[in-house]
């Protein structure tokens, strides 16, 4: 019978739950989290030697500013920019907190580099 004893134990560590039931999809999930912390972190050198996007797509397509401000500045339910007479820190803090019923564009949205790009490239277009 000695035999038959040690057959059953063998079998009950083979079916163990405790290493089939690891949480791999946490892991993941972790991952995830981890890749796109990493993306989101600001200023790190290799998002500004990419060459990012044009002025013109950053102002029509990524930010749109173009729905209220014309797609090249000219106007329309938001005033001309063209002729801007604003500094650019001036154009950047209206952005930041504007007046009126101009939605504020946050530096997460509208980082100050990609506002100046727009704002000279505004200034271009007079
Ligand atoms: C939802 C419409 C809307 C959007 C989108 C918008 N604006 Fe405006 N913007 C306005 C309006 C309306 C005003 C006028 C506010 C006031 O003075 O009452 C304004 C004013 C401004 C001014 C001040 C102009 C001046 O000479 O006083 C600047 C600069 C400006 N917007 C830049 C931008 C930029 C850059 C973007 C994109 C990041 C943008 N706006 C997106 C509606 C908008």
């Amino acid at each position: 019978m000695g035999h038959g004893r040690a057959y059953t134990m063998a079998s009950e560590v083979a079916s163990d739950p405790s290493g089939r039931s690891r949480p791999k999809g946490l892991w993941g999930l972790l991952g995830c989290l981890a890749v796109l912390s990493f993306l989101a972190l600001p200023g790190n050198g290799v998002a500004q030697e990419a060459p990012g996007p044009s002025a013109e797509d950053l102002y029509i397509t990524f930010l749109g500013c173009a729905g209220c401000h014309g797609m090249s500045g000219e106007g329309g339910v938001g005033p001309e920019l063209r002729d801007t007479e604003l500094s650019l820190e001036e154009f950047i803090k209206f952005i930041r907190e504007p007046m009126g019923a101009m939605p504020p564009f946050g530096e997460n949205l509208a980082p100050d580099s990609e506002l100046e790009t727009i704002y000279d490239w505004l200034r271009e277009e007079t």
